[in-house]
């Protein structure tokens, strides 16, 4: 009941009577007021007047059920949270969900992770109360070759998402699924499948977004920057996932219907910050370098060589760097 007032509140934006919320709800005044006080305590700032009711007066910048359930208007995606103030990774609590059989679209949010997970092994720095880290479950009827891309789907409606909510920002991906702004890094997605091999059990799709930190370690300050910092303000984290999840929604059901890349290569390409630049492929059959050209219907890069041959390299295997640096 906790997001439902909270969405009424939200949605009607002036004061919501007791009594109206006591009947929609099918509730007594004290179970309304406890809610509004929960509500308080959570950092919510609420005005009460007598005779007129509550009135929300400020949307503090809150990661709980509670808020995003209020927000979300999506299908699937999104639909159920499991949120806990902190975790190990999403991505893990998110697996351990799936085997529990939660559905498609339950989506897994923290606050703060103890132990976040970047792709490689690597290590994911999420600061408490700075970060965007989720983990959405996805059980695709699809057969497993098809799911590596749902990264770069996740990738675009990221993307999306941000250029969207600050136009202002220069939004661009770096192949295959690193989103940046200014050529900076403030999103990775570290996607991970329990399949066999002709049956997908449940894809989990692990976002990290940096979003309100001031500053970062100097070993990654060349590399990686937060919205914060770009716009030199706060922003709202749950406006980010619930925009992603509906970028991602939509993108998902084209991509179920269609199985490749086709729908969605000029979006894509679009945001490519390797696009027309020289680019190092770090095969490990042996690295070269070429001119990134976009990606195909198989969300493979498309490399022109030198001698005037085309490659693709597929993200599994492969990564790819601007041959001064990161982009
Ligand atoms: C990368 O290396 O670029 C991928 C980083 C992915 C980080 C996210 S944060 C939420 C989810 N939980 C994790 O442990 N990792 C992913």
């Amino acid at each position: 009941m906790k997001a439902e007032i909270l969405r009424e509140l939200r949605t009607s934006g002036d004061f919501v009577s007791g009594q109206d919320l006591c009947d929609r709800f099918g509730v007594s005044r004290t179970a309304v007021w406890k809610v509004i006080r929960q509500l308080e305590a959570d950092g919510y700032d609420i005005e009460a007047v007598t005779n007129k009711g509550y009135k929300l007066l400020s949307y503090p910048d809150i990661l709980s059920s509670a808020e995003l359930m209020s927000r979300i208007n999506t299908q699937w995606a999104g639909r159920k949270v499991y949120f806990k103030p902190e975790m190990e990774s999403t991505n893990e609590y998110a697996k351990y969900l799936a085997e529990e059989g939660k559905d498609h679209g339950s989506l897994v949010v923290t606050n703060a992770q103890t132990a976040g997970k970047g792709r490689r092994g690597r290590q994911w720095i999420s600061p408490p109360g700075e970060a965007v880290s989720m983990s959405l479950i996805l059980r695709p009827e699809f057969s497993p070759d098809r799911a590596s891309m749902l990264t770069l789907v996740m990738a675009l409606s990221v993307a999306d998402t941000i250029s969207q909510l600050h136009p202002e920002l220069k939004v661009s991906i770096k192949w295959p699924n690193d989103v940046l702004v200014n050529e900076h890094k403030v999103c990775g997605i570290l996607t991970e499948m329990d399949a066999e091999p002709d049956y997908i059990h449940d894809v989990i799709v692990g976002v990290g977004i940096n979003v309100n930190q001031k500053e970062f370690p100097e070993e990654l300050s060349d590399i990686a920057t937060s919205l914060r910092i770009e716009k030199g303000e706060h922003i709202d984290r749950a406006g980010l996932i619930i925009g992603t999840m509906e970028y991602f929604e939509y993108y998902y059901g084209i991509y179920a219907e269609h199985l490749d890349f086709s729908c969605f290569v000029q979006n894509y390409d679009g945001y490519l910050v390797n696009r027309g630049r020289e680019v190092r492929v770090l095969d490990p059959k042996g690295e070269y370098t070429g001119t990134a050209e976009g990606v195909n219907d198989r969300g493979e890069l498309i490399v022109n060589l030198p001698d005037g041959s085309a490659r693709t390299v597929s993200s599994g295997e492969v990564s790819v760097r601007g041959i001064y640096g990161y982009v």
